[in-house]
Protein backbone atom coordinates (compact mmCIF):
# COMPACT_ATOMS: atom_id res chain seq x y z
CA UNK A 1 0.00 0.00 0.00
CA UNK A 2 1.79 3.27 -1.06
CA UNK A 3 0.34 6.36 1.61
CA UNK A 4 -0.03 9.72 0.05
CA UNK A 5 1.25 12.42 2.33
CA UNK A 6 -2.12 14.96 2.63
CA UNK A 7 -2.22 17.95 0.38
CA UNK A 8 -0.88 20.44 2.60
CA UNK A 9 2.23 18.45 3.46
CA UNK A 10 3.22 17.75 -0.03
CA UNK A 11 3.18 21.21 -0.96
CA UNK A 12 6.04 21.65 1.78
CA UNK A 13 9.58 21.72 0.53
CA UNK A 14 12.28 19.60 1.57
CA UNK A 15 13.84 21.49 4.19
CA UNK A 16 17.25 23.42 2.86
CA UNK A 17 19.39 22.06 5.62
CA UNK A 18 18.67 18.51 4.54
CA UNK A 19 20.05 19.11 1.36
CA UNK A 20 22.65 21.41 2.08
CA UNK A 21 23.62 18.51 4.74
CA UNK A 22 23.77 15.61 2.12
CA UNK A 23 26.67 18.04 -0.25
CA UNK A 24 28.27 19.29 2.83
CA UNK A 25 28.81 15.04 3.23
CA UNK A 26 29.82 14.38 -0.22
CA UNK A 27 32.50 17.40 0.23
CA UNK A 28 33.69 15.95 3.48
CA UNK A 29 33.82 12.18 1.70
CA UNK A 30 35.90 14.01 -0.41
CA UNK A 31 38.54 14.56 2.19
CA UNK A 32 38.06 18.74 2.18
CA UNK A 33 37.66 20.56 5.67
CA UNK A 34 34.21 21.90 5.92
CA UNK A 35 33.39 25.24 7.67
CA UNK A 36 29.74 25.30 8.15
CA UNK A 37 28.00 28.77 8.05
CA UNK A 38 25.14 27.64 7.40
CA UNK A 39 22.88 26.48 10.16
CA UNK A 40 22.13 29.63 13.27
CA UNK A 41 22.70 27.32 16.20
CA UNK A 42 25.23 28.86 18.76
CA UNK A 43 28.70 27.53 19.56
CA UNK A 44 28.79 29.05 23.24
CA UNK A 45 27.77 27.65 26.13
CA UNK A 46 25.29 29.06 28.36
CA UNK A 47 25.52 31.02 31.51
CA UNK A 48 27.29 28.79 34.38
CA UNK A 49 24.36 28.85 36.27
CA UNK A 50 21.85 27.82 33.69
CA UNK A 51 24.20 24.36 33.41
CA UNK A 52 24.56 24.07 37.23
CA UNK A 53 20.77 24.41 37.52
CA UNK A 54 20.34 21.37 35.20
CA UNK A 55 23.09 19.45 37.37
CA UNK A 56 21.44 20.00 40.30
CA UNK A 57 17.61 19.27 39.40
CA UNK A 58 18.49 16.37 36.62
CA UNK A 59 19.81 14.66 39.74
CA UNK A 60 16.36 14.82 41.84
CA UNK A 61 14.43 11.54 40.24
CA UNK A 62 11.46 13.49 41.23
CA UNK A 63 11.90 15.89 38.86
CA UNK A 64 11.04 13.53 35.95
CA UNK A 65 7.35 13.59 35.19
CA UNK A 66 5.14 15.70 32.83
CA UNK A 67 5.14 19.30 33.92
CA UNK A 68 2.06 19.82 31.68
CA UNK A 69 2.84 23.50 31.71
CA UNK A 70 4.90 26.26 32.73
CA UNK A 71 6.24 25.83 36.19
CA UNK A 72 4.29 28.43 38.37
CA UNK A 73 6.95 31.49 39.22
CA UNK A 74 8.37 31.23 35.36
CA UNK A 75 5.58 33.31 33.46
CA UNK A 76 6.27 35.67 36.25
CA UNK A 77 10.15 35.72 35.49
CA UNK A 78 9.50 36.30 31.70
CA UNK A 79 7.14 39.54 32.44
CA UNK A 80 9.85 40.71 35.24
CA UNK A 81 12.71 40.37 32.31
CA UNK A 82 9.95 42.15 29.71
CA UNK A 83 9.47 44.93 31.97
CA UNK A 84 13.16 45.79 32.53
CA UNK A 85 14.17 45.14 29.08
CA UNK A 86 11.51 46.72 26.95
CA UNK A 87 9.36 48.23 29.18
CA UNK A 88 6.21 46.53 28.60
CA UNK A 89 4.17 45.05 31.55
CA UNK A 90 2.70 41.98 31.32
CA UNK A 91 0.50 40.07 33.09
CA UNK A 92 2.04 36.90 34.22
CA UNK A 93 -1.47 35.08 34.50
CA UNK A 94 -2.80 35.22 30.81
CA UNK A 95 -0.47 37.21 28.57
CA UNK A 96 2.40 35.10 28.72
CA UNK A 97 2.65 31.43 27.42
CA UNK A 98 5.61 29.07 28.10
CA UNK A 99 6.74 27.77 24.60
CA UNK A 100 8.87 24.29 23.18
CA UNK A 101 11.20 26.43 21.60
CA UNK A 102 9.90 29.62 19.38
CA UNK A 103 9.58 27.33 16.91
CA UNK A 104 7.11 25.30 17.92
CA UNK A 105 4.63 27.92 19.16
CA UNK A 106 5.12 29.47 15.86
CA UNK A 107 4.60 26.54 14.06
CA UNK A 108 1.00 25.90 15.71
CA UNK A 109 -0.18 29.42 15.52
CA UNK A 110 -1.53 29.78 12.22
CA UNK A 111 -3.13 26.13 13.12
CA UNK A 112 -5.14 27.96 16.02
CA UNK A 113 -5.96 31.43 14.32
CA UNK A 114 -6.34 30.67 11.01
CA UNK A 115 -9.48 28.58 8.80
CA UNK A 116 -8.51 26.75 5.70
CA UNK A 117 -8.55 29.74 2.68
CA UNK A 118 -7.20 32.21 5.07
CA UNK A 119 -4.95 34.71 3.80
CA UNK A 120 -1.63 35.20 6.04
CA UNK A 121 0.81 37.86 5.03
CA UNK A 122 4.28 36.50 5.65
CA UNK A 123 7.67 38.09 4.79
CA UNK A 124 9.74 37.55 1.82
CA UNK A 125 12.70 36.86 1.96
CA UNK A 126 11.23 35.11 5.60
CA UNK A 127 12.24 32.49 8.30
CA UNK A 128 10.84 29.02 6.59
CA UNK A 129 8.21 27.80 9.29
CA UNK A 130 5.92 31.17 8.81
CA UNK A 131 5.13 30.06 5.22
CA UNK A 132 5.10 26.40 6.30
CA UNK A 133 2.91 27.12 9.30
CA UNK A 134 0.39 28.66 7.01
CA UNK A 135 0.66 25.83 4.34
CA UNK A 136 0.32 23.23 6.93
CA UNK A 137 -2.57 24.88 8.27
CA UNK A 138 -4.83 25.10 4.91
CA UNK A 139 -4.28 28.46 4.36
CA UNK A 140 -2.49 30.92 1.30
CA UNK A 141 0.38 32.51 2.09
CA UNK A 142 0.98 36.08 0.55
CA UNK A 143 4.51 36.88 0.66
CA UNK A 144 5.54 40.92 1.45
CA UNK A 145 8.35 41.96 -0.65
CA UNK A 146 11.54 42.79 1.98
CA UNK A 147 13.59 44.85 -0.16
CA UNK A 148 16.93 46.94 0.51
CA UNK A 149 15.73 50.38 -0.85
CA UNK A 150 12.79 50.23 2.10
CA UNK A 151 15.10 49.30 4.77
CA UNK A 152 13.90 45.65 4.03
CA UNK A 153 10.43 46.42 5.81
CA UNK A 154 7.12 45.39 4.06
CA UNK A 155 5.16 48.17 2.29
CA UNK A 156 2.20 47.84 3.69
CA UNK A 157 0.30 50.20 1.36
CA UNK A 158 1.04 48.10 -1.06
CA UNK A 159 -0.71 44.87 0.06
CA UNK A 160 -3.89 44.98 -2.42
CA UNK A 161 -7.52 45.56 -1.02
CA UNK A 162 -8.48 42.03 -1.71
CA UNK A 163 -5.87 40.37 0.17
CA UNK A 164 -6.47 42.92 2.86
CA UNK A 165 -10.10 41.23 3.20
CA UNK A 166 -8.96 37.82 3.57
CA UNK A 167 -6.10 38.49 5.56
CA UNK A 168 -5.94 37.08 9.64
CA UNK A 169 -2.51 37.33 10.04
CA UNK A 170 0.72 39.18 9.44
CA UNK A 171 4.27 37.22 10.32
CA UNK A 172 7.17 39.92 11.13
CA UNK A 173 10.49 39.12 12.31
CA UNK A 174 12.75 42.21 13.16
CA UNK A 175 15.62 41.68 13.59
CA UNK A 176 15.44 39.28 11.27
CA UNK A 177 17.08 35.98 9.94
CA UNK A 178 17.88 35.67 7.47
CA UNK A 179 17.38 39.56 6.64
CA UNK A 180 19.11 41.26 9.98
CA UNK A 181 17.09 44.17 9.55
CA UNK A 182 15.68 46.27 12.37
CA UNK A 183 12.18 47.75 12.93
CA UNK A 184 11.87 51.33 14.67
CA UNK A 185 9.47 52.79 16.70
CA UNK A 186 7.52 54.89 13.51
CA UNK A 187 7.36 51.54 11.75
CA UNK A 188 5.68 49.04 14.56
CA UNK A 189 3.17 52.68 15.36
CA UNK A 190 2.06 52.69 12.20
CA UNK A 191 1.52 48.62 12.22
CA UNK A 192 -0.83 48.59 14.97
CA UNK A 193 -2.65 51.06 13.18
CA UNK A 194 -3.11 49.08 10.39
CA UNK A 195 -3.54 46.06 12.16
CA UNK A 196 -6.24 47.97 14.13
CA UNK A 197 -7.67 49.37 10.71
CA UNK A 198 -7.88 45.85 8.76
CA UNK A 199 -8.47 43.81 11.55
CA UNK A 200 -4.90 41.95 11.52
CA UNK A 201 -3.14 39.72 14.02
CA UNK A 202 0.46 40.87 14.22
CA UNK A 203 2.97 38.03 15.31
CA UNK A 204 5.93 39.50 15.97
CA UNK A 205 9.14 36.65 16.58
CA UNK A 206 11.40 38.84 18.44
CA UNK A 207 14.17 35.48 18.51
CA UNK A 208 17.22 37.56 18.08
CA UNK A 209 16.08 40.70 20.29
CA UNK A 210 19.30 40.47 22.32
CA UNK A 211 21.90 39.93 19.85
CA UNK A 212 21.72 43.92 18.55
CA UNK A 213 25.39 45.44 17.87
CA UNK A 214 26.87 49.07 18.03
CA UNK A 215 25.31 49.92 20.79
CA UNK A 216 21.29 50.01 19.86
CA UNK A 217 18.72 48.34 21.20
CA UNK A 218 15.81 46.21 19.54
CA UNK A 219 12.48 47.50 19.99
CA UNK A 220 9.63 44.84 20.97
CA UNK A 221 6.00 45.32 18.89
CA UNK A 222 4.67 44.87 22.41
CA UNK A 223 6.38 48.04 24.10
CA UNK A 224 4.25 50.31 21.70
CA UNK A 225 0.82 51.54 22.52
CA UNK A 226 -2.34 49.29 21.41
CA UNK A 227 -0.24 46.43 20.21
CA UNK A 228 -0.96 44.01 22.95
CA UNK A 229 -4.66 44.46 21.39
CA UNK A 230 -3.95 43.41 18.14
CA UNK A 231 -0.76 40.73 18.36
CA UNK A 232 1.87 38.81 20.21
CA UNK A 233 5.40 38.30 20.27
CA UNK A 234 7.66 35.36 20.49
CA UNK A 235 10.90 35.26 22.24
CA UNK A 236 13.43 32.49 22.83
CA UNK A 237 16.75 31.56 25.07
CA UNK A 238 17.74 29.80 22.42
CA UNK A 239 20.07 32.40 20.77
CA UNK A 240 19.87 35.26 23.99
CA UNK A 241 21.44 32.33 26.33
CA UNK A 242 22.96 29.64 23.66
CA UNK A 243 20.30 27.53 25.19
CA UNK A 244 19.27 26.21 20.99
CA UNK A 245 19.50 22.25 22.40
CA UNK A 246 16.94 23.13 25.87
CA UNK A 247 14.33 23.52 23.76
CA UNK A 248 12.43 26.77 25.54
CA UNK A 249 10.73 29.76 24.64
CA UNK A 250 7.57 32.01 24.92
CA UNK A 251 5.10 34.05 23.47
CA UNK A 252 3.45 37.29 24.64
CA UNK A 253 0.51 39.25 24.25
CA UNK A 254 -3.25 38.79 23.37
CA UNK A 255 -4.62 37.14 25.81
CA UNK A 256 -7.14 35.18 23.37
CA UNK A 257 -4.57 33.97 21.12
CA UNK A 258 -2.28 32.87 24.41
CA UNK A 259 -5.19 30.54 25.21
CA UNK A 260 -5.84 29.39 21.92
CA UNK A 261 -2.43 28.35 21.27
CA UNK A 262 -2.28 27.02 24.71
CA UNK A 263 -5.47 24.78 24.32
CA UNK A 264 -4.20 23.22 21.46
CA UNK A 265 -0.78 22.55 23.26
CA UNK A 266 -2.51 20.86 25.72
CA UNK A 267 -3.28 18.05 23.42
CA UNK A 268 0.34 18.42 21.49
CA UNK A 269 2.33 18.29 24.33
CA UNK A 270 3.12 17.85 28.04
CA UNK A 271 5.39 20.63 29.12
CA UNK A 272 8.93 21.14 29.33
CA UNK A 273 11.28 18.89 31.38
CA UNK A 274 11.43 20.37 34.77
CA UNK A 275 15.51 21.03 35.04
CA UNK A 276 15.35 23.20 31.64
CA UNK A 277 12.55 25.13 32.90
CA UNK A 278 14.53 26.09 36.38
CA UNK A 279 17.40 26.89 33.89
CA UNK A 280 15.64 28.88 31.41
CA UNK A 281 14.30 30.91 34.92
CA UNK A 282 18.33 30.78 36.29
CA UNK A 283 19.04 32.86 32.53
CA UNK A 284 16.48 35.26 33.07
CA UNK A 285 18.20 36.27 36.25
CA UNK A 286 21.75 36.65 35.04
CA UNK A 287 21.51 39.98 34.36
CA UNK A 288 22.82 42.39 31.45
CA UNK A 289 26.69 41.23 31.56
CA UNK A 290 26.08 37.91 30.55
CA UNK A 291 24.20 39.17 27.14
CA UNK A 292 27.06 42.25 26.67
CA UNK A 293 29.56 39.92 26.75
CA UNK A 294 27.58 38.01 24.07
CA UNK A 295 26.90 40.94 21.90
CA UNK A 296 30.77 41.85 22.32
CA UNK A 297 31.65 38.36 21.01
CA UNK A 298 29.16 38.31 17.79
CA UNK A 299 29.99 42.08 16.81
CA UNK A 300 34.12 41.17 16.94
CA UNK A 301 32.75 38.33 14.86
CA UNK A 302 30.74 40.20 12.12
CA UNK A 303 33.47 42.41 12.01
CA UNK A 304 36.17 39.87 11.65
CA UNK A 305 34.00 38.17 8.70
CA UNK A 306 33.20 41.68 6.63
CA UNK A 307 36.71 43.35 6.93
CA UNK A 308 38.53 39.87 5.41
CA UNK A 309 35.43 39.55 2.41
CA UNK A 310 36.23 43.10 1.76
CA UNK A 311 39.88 42.48 1.92
CA UNK A 312 39.26 39.45 -0.61
CA UNK A 313 37.27 41.85 -3.21
CA UNK A 314 33.93 40.89 -1.94
CA UNK A 315 31.97 43.96 -0.09
CA UNK A 316 28.91 42.95 2.09
CA UNK A 317 27.39 45.38 4.66
CA UNK A 318 27.55 44.73 8.09
CA UNK A 319 24.61 43.60 10.04
CA UNK A 320 23.50 45.62 12.88
CA UNK A 321 21.52 42.53 14.66
CA UNK A 322 21.83 38.83 14.83
CA UNK A 323 24.18 36.17 14.03
CA UNK A 324 23.88 36.29 10.41
CA UNK A 325 25.19 38.66 7.43
CA UNK A 326 22.92 38.67 4.67
CA UNK A 327 24.98 38.96 1.54
CA UNK A 328 24.55 40.09 -1.88
CA UNK A 329 26.39 37.83 -4.44
CA UNK A 330 28.61 38.81 -7.06
CA UNK A 331 26.76 39.18 -10.41
CA UNK A 332 26.54 36.25 -12.67
CA UNK A 333 25.56 33.67 -9.79
CA UNK A 334 22.11 32.46 -8.66
CA UNK A 335 22.35 32.10 -5.31
CA UNK A 336 21.95 28.28 -5.55
CA UNK A 337 24.64 28.07 -7.64
CA UNK A 338 26.99 30.79 -5.69
CA UNK A 339 26.38 28.20 -2.63
CA UNK A 340 27.20 24.96 -4.09
CA UNK A 341 30.00 25.61 -6.23
CA UNK A 342 31.45 28.09 -2.95
CA UNK A 343 30.75 24.19 -0.96
CA UNK A 344 32.53 22.15 -3.69
CA UNK A 345 35.45 24.85 -4.15
CA UNK A 346 36.29 25.51 -1.26
CA UNK A 347 34.48 23.45 1.58
CA UNK A 348 32.46 26.71 3.26
CA UNK A 349 28.73 26.16 3.57
CA UNK A 350 26.50 29.04 3.23
CA UNK A 351 22.54 29.25 2.92
CA UNK A 352 21.17 30.48 -0.77
CA UNK A 353 19.07 33.36 -0.33
CA UNK A 354 16.49 31.58 -2.42
CA UNK A 355 15.75 29.17 0.43
CA UNK A 356 14.30 32.15 2.41
CA UNK A 357 11.74 32.89 -0.52
CA UNK A 358 11.58 34.49 -4.34
CA UNK A 359 13.05 37.61 -2.75
CA UNK A 360 16.19 35.47 -1.28
CA UNK A 361 17.58 35.54 -5.05
CA UNK A 362 20.88 37.47 -4.76
CA UNK A 363 21.66 36.62 -1.64
CA UNK A 364 23.21 34.17 0.36
CA UNK A 365 22.72 34.05 4.65
CA UNK A 366 26.22 33.38 6.53
CA UNK A 367 26.22 32.76 10.32
CA UNK A 368 28.63 33.67 12.68
CA UNK A 369 28.53 30.44 14.88
CA UNK A 370 32.21 29.88 14.66
CA UNK A 371 35.17 31.32 16.48
CA UNK A 372 36.53 34.62 14.99
CA UNK A 373 40.15 32.84 13.07
CA UNK A 374 37.46 30.31 11.55
CA UNK A 375 35.32 32.80 10.42
CA UNK A 376 38.85 34.77 8.35
CA UNK A 377 39.66 31.33 7.24
CA UNK A 378 36.18 30.98 5.34
CA UNK A 379 36.51 34.26 4.72
CA UNK A 380 40.21 33.62 3.09
CA UNK A 381 38.85 30.90 1.23
CA UNK A 382 35.75 32.59 -0.74
CA UNK A 383 38.15 35.39 -1.54
CA UNK A 384 40.73 32.89 -3.11
CA UNK A 385 37.48 31.15 -4.64
CA UNK A 386 36.33 34.54 -6.36
CA UNK A 387 40.21 35.74 -7.05
CA UNK A 388 40.55 32.54 -9.68
CA UNK A 389 37.71 32.93 -11.62
C1 LIG B 1 13.76 33.91 13.26
C2 LIG B 1 13.74 32.68 14.09
N1 LIG B 1 12.64 32.37 14.78
C3 LIG B 1 12.57 31.28 15.54
C4 LIG B 1 13.62 30.40 15.63
C5 LIG B 1 13.48 29.17 16.47
O1 LIG B 1 14.04 29.37 17.72
P1 LIG B 1 13.77 28.39 18.94
O2 LIG B 1 15.04 27.71 19.20
O3 LIG B 1 13.32 29.29 20.07
O4 LIG B 1 12.68 27.44 18.56
C6 LIG B 1 14.80 30.67 14.93
C7 LIG B 1 15.93 29.73 14.98
O5 LIG B 1 16.89 29.81 14.27
C8 LIG B 1 14.86 31.84 14.13
O6 LIG B 1 15.95 32.14 13.44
Amino acid sequence: MRIQPSKNIQQLPLGVFNQLLRAKRRVMESGKPVIDLSVGSPDLPPPREVMEEIRKWSMDGSKYGYTLEAIPSFNGKVAAFYEERYGVRLNPRDEVLQLIGSQDGLAHLAMTVIDPGDVVLVPDPGYPIYEASVRIAGGVPYPMPLEEENGFLPRLEAIPEAVLGRAKMMLLNYPGNPVTAMADRAFFEELVRFAKKHEILIAHDFTYSELVFDGRRAVSFLSVPGAKEVGVEFNSFSKTFNMAGCRIGYVVGHPEVLQALGRLMSHTQYGIFYPIQKAAEAALDTGDAFIRRQVETYQARRDALVERLAAGGWEVAKPPATMYVWAKIPEGWSSESFVFRVLEETGVVLTPGRAFGEKGEGYVRITLVQPEDRLKEAADRIGRFLEGR
